[in-house]
């Protein structure tokens, strides 16, 4: 499959990157803005769900609709993932989540595994949604799908805001089968693992810390 979709040239995600980017931007208004660019990627991210025809009774008469064929799995990359995952819940309410804890070494840049509660997947019919705004050297994203492909899940969507190249590269090398969503695709990697030109530091910038 190894196909990345990037929604920059769609003028609302472009006005709502710029605001995320800006180093003026305070902590409520980048998560604002995350989540409405989150809101953006998934929407684009849930389009060849499975579904199947159920018939509606409406006030006038029946009707049929195309709903959801199979569960649908949330799985934020702690701790920015965290920005994603209500986006996720108020567009799908009936979805589950699962979360993988990983920070990056600062100097080795290399993923630290704390934290992991993920389901078995083998036992249904799932699609995952694995939710890390940023996708810099790939370290993080490629240990996650790890974990979930430990777990039996077959069906891997990554959703971030913004990619280096470089990220991108690793996840196709190491995983073909999985498509990203994206906001932007940025230019590079600086010597120290930053995204340029980027945000600086997701989780900082989210949390205010
Ligand atoms: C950030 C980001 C990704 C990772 C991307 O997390 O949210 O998980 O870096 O970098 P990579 O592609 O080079 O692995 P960070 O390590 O800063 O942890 P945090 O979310 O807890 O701040
Ligand atoms: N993680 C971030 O939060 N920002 C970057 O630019 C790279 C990794």
């Amino acid at each position: 499959m190894s196909q990345v979709i990037e929604l920059k040239s769609h003028p609302l995600v472009s006005h709502n990157l710029a605001i995320l980017r800006s180093k003026d931007t305070d902590s409520q208004r980048f998560r604002e803005a995350a989540q409405r660019l989150t809101t953006m990627v998934l929407v684009a991210a849930t389009e060849s769900l499975n579904t199947v025809e159920q018939t509606v009774e409406t006030p006038m008469q029946k009707t049929t609709e195309m709903v959801l064929a199979e569960d649908v799995w949330f799985i934020p990359v702690l701790r920015a993932g965290l920005a994603m995952v209500d986006v996720g819940l108020n567009l799908l309410p009936d979805a589950h989540v699962g979360f993988v804890g990983l920070y990056r070494d600062e100097e080795s840049l290399e993923p630290q595994h704390y934290y992991k509660n993920l389901p078995d997947y083998s036992k249904s019919a799932h699609s995952c949604f694995l939710m890390d705004p940023m996708l810099a050297t790939g370290g993080s994203a490629c240990a996650a799908i790890d974990l979930l492909k430990a777990q039996s899940a077959t069906e891997i969507r990554l959703l971030t805001l913004i990619c280096a190249p470089e990220g991108i590269k690793e996840v196709f090398t190491k995983h073909p089968d999985v498509s990203i969503f994206t906001a932007s695709v940025d230019e590079r990697l600086n010597d120290i693992g930053y995204i340029i030109p980027g945000l600086g530091d997701a989780g900082d910038r989210y949390f205010g810390t």
